[in-house]
């Protein structure tokens, strides 16, 4: 573990509201079932000629005034996500260049909505081995460019947006107290994006069947996600030699908020210590947590010196979770 801090914080929410009531337009759903299977009611979606890396772009534009950096300060960037512009260069090199990062390495990185634990623990790692000064970590998805607007089952859940951080090395009490990372691959046909790839590469076949974009067992990864954010964060609060009531703030993934409740029940924290925007910004994957993140310092529910613990899981399957002395 590392003296690390998260120096500031970020967002880019993208301005087009699509609340429940537009969806009932457009599939076969209703306010009630979306709000209370999900905990959703609204969600942003970036506009069309708006890319992942745009967003991206955007917040990291507020990480980097905010940590009161240029971005030639800036050595690594990396960015989670499972919506890329495209295939390569990388959202990471794409980025690179609109900031005019001139001395940073960049890559990009996909573990889906536990994409940002796993940067800020690769971040951490090449802080401590002094490999690094400044690394911007962001996460970022257009996941509505990724929707069949026909599939009622994923097209409610999934958003747009980004959220970037400035992690550096720490010379006071801020650290990476602890940290989980885990996969499952067995998974792999619960929850991915079949076609695109060297698998099955694009065809007029694979466009027709809607084969472009997320197919989802909602329920599978319903009961495996509950049990993984449970015993990844456990294994995280061992290792950090803390319990749940040590905690200030749990931010977690915002995929479900029948799963952020579960976990929140399992660990017995009262609803004030675990932090959800789920309701207005729906399932962003890589990009929810450092969004809360980036919300809850802005109302002040995240302080110097707190002890701040974040959990995931997401597709491939993939799981994380992460505590802090922020
Ligand atoms: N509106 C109305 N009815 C619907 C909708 C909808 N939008 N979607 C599904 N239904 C119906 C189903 O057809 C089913 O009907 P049936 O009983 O007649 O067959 C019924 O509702 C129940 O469906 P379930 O899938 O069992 O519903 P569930 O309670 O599991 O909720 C949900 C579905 C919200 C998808 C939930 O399973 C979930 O959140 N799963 C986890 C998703 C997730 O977090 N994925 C991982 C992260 S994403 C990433 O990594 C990119």
């Amino acid at each position: 573990m590392g003296n690390i801090i998260i120096k500031s914080t970020g967002s880019y929410l993208p301005e087009r509201e699509l609340t429940n009531f537009d969806l009932e337009k457009i599939v076969d759903t209703t306010d009630e079932w979306i709000t209370t299977r999900t905990g959703i009611k609204t969600r942003r979606i970036a506009a069309e000629d708006e890319a992942t890396s745009d967003m991206a772009y955007e917040a990291a534009l507020v990480a980097l005034k905010r940590a009161q950096l240029d971005p030639a300060d800036i050595d690594l960037i990396l960015v989670a996500t499972v919506s890329p512009d495209m295939f390569f260069p990388s959202t990471g090199c794409i980025v690179q260049n609109k900031l005019g990062a001139k001395n940073a390495a960049a890559m990009d990185l996909n573990t889906a909505c536990s994409g940002w634990i796993y940067s800020l623990v690769i971040a951490n790692n090449f802080l401590v081995t002094e490999s690094c000064r400044n690394v911007l970590i962001i996460g970022a998805e257009k996941l509505t460019s990724l929707l069949n607007w026909e599939d009622r089952t994923t097209c409610v859940i999934f958003a747009d947006g980004a959220g970037a951080n400035v992690i550096m090395p720490s010379d006071g009490s801020s650290r990476l107290l602890s940290f989980d990372l885990g996969v499952d691959g067995s998974y792999e046909k619960q929850l991915n994006v079949p076609a695109g790839g060297s698998r099955m590469p694009a065809s007029e076949k694979t466009v027709r069947e809607h084969l472009h974009s997320i197919h989802m067992s909602g329920n599978a990864i319903f009961k495996i996600a509950v049990n993984k954010m449970r015993e990844t964060f456990q294994k995280s609060m061992k290792k950090a030699g803390i319990k749940a009531g040590d905690i200030d703030l749990l931010i977690p993934h915002q995929a479900n908020m029948r799963i952020i409740e579960s976990l929140r029940s399992f660990l017995k924290l009262p609803k004030e210590k675990v932090y959800a925007n789920i309701d207005r910004y729906g399932n962003t994957s890589a990009a929810s947590i450092p969004i809360a993140l980036d919300e809850a310092q802005a109302k002040g529910l995240v302080k110097r010196g707190d002890t701040i613990g974040f959990a995931a899981f997401g597709g491939g399957l993939t799981w994380a979770s992460a505590i802090i002395q922020y």
